[in-house]
């Protein structure tokens, strides 16, 4: 399963949080995945989850400002090779709080070298910091690939189901 080639690629990522530079290459990404270039929500994303430039680590930021919201990015230099969003929900569907993963993405020609596990752990990091022992997130059921990559991170089904209807 594993790819050589791309393995190298895990040795040198580095995470960290997202900044405006960064866009281009999470919309080029995103595009290559999903055959849809949304360059407005991604940018609006930047704002409403980075706006503030410490991560979580930073303890000269008093407790107060503690981070719960986190898009992250995997990197090798300048190159983005994916990408991970995150955010700390406490409450909503009556769960107490946990980590919810809106969104991952790796570069078509990266993928398989571990990029996705890295960024998986560093924002379970993150969440694990913010004082949460619980991750989640929801996936579509025919989408194979996501579905093995969660599996193969430790993931599998919770005791919440998905009700929807059209309006
Ligand atoms: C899912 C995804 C993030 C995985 O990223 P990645 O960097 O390739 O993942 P990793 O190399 O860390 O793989 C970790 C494990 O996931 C599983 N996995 C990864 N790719 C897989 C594949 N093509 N088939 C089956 N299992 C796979 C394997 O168990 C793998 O472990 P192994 O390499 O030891 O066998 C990446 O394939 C991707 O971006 N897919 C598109 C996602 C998408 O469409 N997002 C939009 C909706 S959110």
């Amino acid at each position: 399963m594993a790819n050589p080639q791309a393995r190298q690629s895990e040795r040198k990522c580095t995470v960290r949080l997202a900044k405006a530079t960064d866009i281009p290459q999470v919309i080029a990404i995103d595009t290559e995945n999903t055959g849809l270039s949304k360059a407005e929500y991604w940018e609006d994303l930047l704002e409403r989850y980075n706006s503030r430039s410490t991560d979580v680590d930073d303890d000269t930021q008093p407790k107060s400002v503690k981070r719960y919201r986190f898009f992250l990015v995997a990197c090798d230099g300048e190159a983005v090779l994916g990408f991970i969003i995150g955010e700390v929900r406490a409450w909503e569907f009556g769960s107490p709080p946990c980590g919810w993963i809106f969104a991952i993405g790796v570069r078509n020609n990266t993928r398989q070298g571990g990029v996705g596990h890295v960024l998986l752990e560093a924002l379970n990091d993150r969440f694990r910091k913010a004082g949460v022992s619980k991750v989640r997130t929801m996936l579509a059921r025919d989408d194979t690939l996501i579905m093995s990559f969660f599996r193969s991170q430790g993931m599998m089904a919770g005791p919440f189901i998905q009700f929807e209807k059209d309006l």
